[in-house]
C-alpha cells in the first residue's frame, strides 16, 4: 500500500513545498493590493469629465426658489433635521450692532470646556475692538447617556450664552451634521454678518490676521508685507485721517464706475482679483490703496485707546473702512483648499467605498479645521445643501455643496491644517493654525502674538 502510494504522496508533499508558498504568496499579495485600493482605483471613473453628484438637475434654480421662500419644483433631497436643544436666537440682535465683521462657528465636544475657556480669552473675545463687532458661537451635539455632562454644559450656557446645541450623537462621523446644523443656526439666527469663520476648538486663530484677510483675500498677506517704513512710525489713526480717507472713498466711488461694473451676482474672489487689477492704473485707485495699506496697519483699534476720543466721528468713519472691503454680494469661501484623490486603503479612517464615492478625485476642498465664508457663499452653500447627497466628511461635504453652487475655493497658505511649528516670529502672518489642543499653550502663544500685533 504504501508503495503504491508513495509516489503520490511524495508529488503531494512536493506540491505542499513549492506551490503553496506561490499560491500563499499569490494570494497575500492580491489581498495587499486589495486592502490598498489597487482594484478601486482601477475601477475609478475620471473626475474632470464625468463628474455628477446627486441630485443631478438643476441645483440652482431649486436652491434659489428655498432661499426665497418659494416652493421648489422638487422636494429637498436631504436636511438636516435636529431640534436645536440650546439655541441662544438674541446671539446677534444685541442693540447697538445691526451687522457684525465677523462671527467664529467653533465646532467643539461637550466636554472640551477647558478648550472654550480659552477661545474665549483668545481668539473669541467678542469686545476685542471697539469698532469691530465680532461674535463667538460654540457648537455641539449630544451625549445621550450622559447627564452630568449635559448638566455642566447647560451652567455653562446659562452663564455665557455662546452654547448652540443640537440633537445629534457628537461623534467623529457626524460632523456634517454637525457643520450643517452650524449653517442652519446661522441663517436662522444670526445671517446679519458679512463673514463667518468656522474652525475647530483646537486651533489658533490670529483674529487680525483673519480681519486683514478678508479685507483683501486675493492680496493677503503681500498688501500689509511690504511696508517696513510704515511700521517704524506706527501711530493710532486719528480723527482727521480718516474724515481725508472718508474724502477719498467719496472720490473713488464716483470716479470708477468699473470697480462695480464688473461684480455681478455671481462675483466670486476671482473676478474681484481682475477688477483690481483693471483698475490698477487707475490714479484715484492708487491712492486709495495708499491709504488702505496705512489705515491697514493700524486698523482695529483696541477698545480701550478709543475711549476718550471722539467716538461717533472715529467710529463712522472706520465702519466706513470696513465696508469698503470685498463687495457684499462676494461669494468668498476660503481656507487651506485640498485637491486629493479619495483615500481606498481599507484600514483608512477615511477609506471610502466606490459605491459612496465613484471619482478619482475630490472636488477641491478646503480643510475642516478652519475656513472663512462670506455671507452670500454661506447662504448659497446652505440652500445647495438641501440639494447634495448628505456625505459623512464635512469637508468634502462642503467641497461638493461648493461644487454644485458654482463656488470655487480660495486658497490660502496662512490657514495651516497641521501644525505650524512655533517660534515666536514665525508667526507673522498666520492666520489659523492647527494643534493647539491644550488651552495652557493656545494662552501662552496667543497672548505672545498678540503683544507682537499679530493676533
Ligand atoms: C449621528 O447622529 C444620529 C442622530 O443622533 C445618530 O442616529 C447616529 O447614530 C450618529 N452617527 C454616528 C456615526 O455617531
Ligand atoms: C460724488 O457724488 C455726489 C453725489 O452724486 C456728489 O455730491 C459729489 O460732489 C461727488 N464727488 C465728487 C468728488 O465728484
Ligand atoms: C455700482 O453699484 C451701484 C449700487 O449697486 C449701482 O447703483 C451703480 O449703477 C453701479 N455702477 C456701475 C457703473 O455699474
Ligand atoms: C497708465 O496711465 C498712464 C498715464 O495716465 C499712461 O501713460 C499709461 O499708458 C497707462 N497704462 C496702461 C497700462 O493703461
Ligand atoms: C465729535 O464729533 C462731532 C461730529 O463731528 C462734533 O459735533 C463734536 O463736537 C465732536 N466732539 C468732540 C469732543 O470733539
Amino acid at each position: 500500500m504504501y508503495c503504491l502510494l508513495r509516489p503520490c504522496l511524495q508529488r503531494c508533499l512536493f506540491i505542499l513545498k513549492v506551490k503553496p508558498r506561490y499560491v500563499l504568496l499569490c494570494f497575500g499579495a492580491i489581498v495587499l493590493l486589495d486592502f490598498f485600493g489597487a482594484f478601486t482605483h482601477l475601477f475609478e471613473i475620471t473626475y474632470d469629465e464625468n463628474f455628477v453628484y446627486p441630485y443631478e438637475g438643476n441645483i440652482q434654480e431649486l436652491a434659489d426658489a428655498l432661499r426665497h421662500n418659494e416652493k421648489p419644483n422638487i422636494e429637498p433631497i436631504n436636511e438636516y433635521k435636529y431640534p436645536f436643544l440650546l439655541h441662544n436666537p438674541q446671539k446677534c440682535t444685541e442693540a447697538g450692532y445691526s451687522t457684525f465683521h465677523v462671527v467664529y462657528v467653533v465646532k467643539t465636544a461637550l466636554e472640551h470646556f477647558e478648550r472654550r475657556a480659552a477661545i474665549r480669552k483668545t481668539w473669541g473675545y467678542e469686545k476685542r475692538f471697539f469698532d469691530v463687532p465680532l461674535r463667538t458661537i460654540f457648537l455641539v451635539g449630544t451625549h445621550p447617556d450622559d447627564e452630568e455632562l449635559q448638566a455642566k454644559l447647560k451652567i455653562e450656557a446659562t452663564k455665557y450664552k455662546d452654547i448652540v446645541q443640537a440633537d445629534f450623537i457628537d461623534s467623529y462621523y457626524n460632523n456634517t451634521i454637525k457643520t450643517m446644523m452650524g449653517f442652519k443656526w446661522v441663517v436662522k439666527y444670526c445671517s446679519n454678518s458679512k463673514f463667518y469663520m468656522f474652525c475647530d476648538d483646537d486651533m489658533y486663530i490670529s483674529v487680525k490676521n483673519a480681519l486683514r484677510f478678508v479685507r483683501n483675500p486675493a492680496k493677503y498677506p503681500g498688501y500689509f508685507k511690504e511696508p517696513k517704513k510704515l511700521a517704524a512710525h506706527k501711530r493710532e489713526i486719528s480723527s482727521a485721517d480718516l474724515i481725508a480717507f472718508q474724502r477719498d472713498i467719496g472720490n473713488f466711488d464716483n470716479a470708477s464706475g468699473r470697480r462695480n461694473a464688473t461684480i455681478d451676482k455671481r462675483s466670486s474672489v476671482a473676478s474681484f482679483i481682475i477688477d483690481e487689477t483693471a483698475d490698477n492704473n487707475n490714479s484715484r485707485s492708487n491712492a486709495y490703496k495708499g491709504q488702505d495699506k496705512q489705515v491697514n496697519e493700524n486698523f482695529g483699534v483696541e477698545s480701550k485707546q478709543l475711549l476718550g476720543s471722539n467716538t461717533s466721528v472715529l467710529s463712522r468713519a472706520k465702519r466706513q473702512l470696513f465696508d469698503f472691503e470685498l463687495p457684499d454680494d462676494v461669494r468668498l469661501f476660503s481656507g487651506f483648499v485640498f485637491v486629493s484623490s479619495p483615500h481606498r486603503h481599507k484600514s483608512s479612517k477615511w477609506y471610502v467605498s466606490l459605491k459612496e464615492y465613484p471619482y478619482h478625485l475630490w472636488p477641491p476642498y478646503v480643510t475642516a479645521g478652519a475656513y472663512v465664508l462670506s455671507k452670500e457663499a454661506l447662504l448659497d452653500m446652505y440652500y445647495t445643501s438641501f440639494y447634495t447627497k448628505h456625505f459623512r466628511f464635512d469637508d468634502i461635504f462642503l467641497g461638493l455643496v461648493a461644487k454644485k453652487a458654482e463656488i470655487e475655493p480660495f486658497h490660502c497658505e496662512d490657514f495651516h491644517f497641521y501644525k505650524k511649528e512655533y517660534t515666536k516670529y514665525n508667526y507673522k502672518y498666520v492666520i489659523a493654525s492647527h494643534g493647539y489642543g491644550d488651552p495652557n499653550e493656545l494662552l501662552q502663544v496667543w497672548n505672545e502674538q498678540k503683544a507682537l500685533g499679530n493676533a
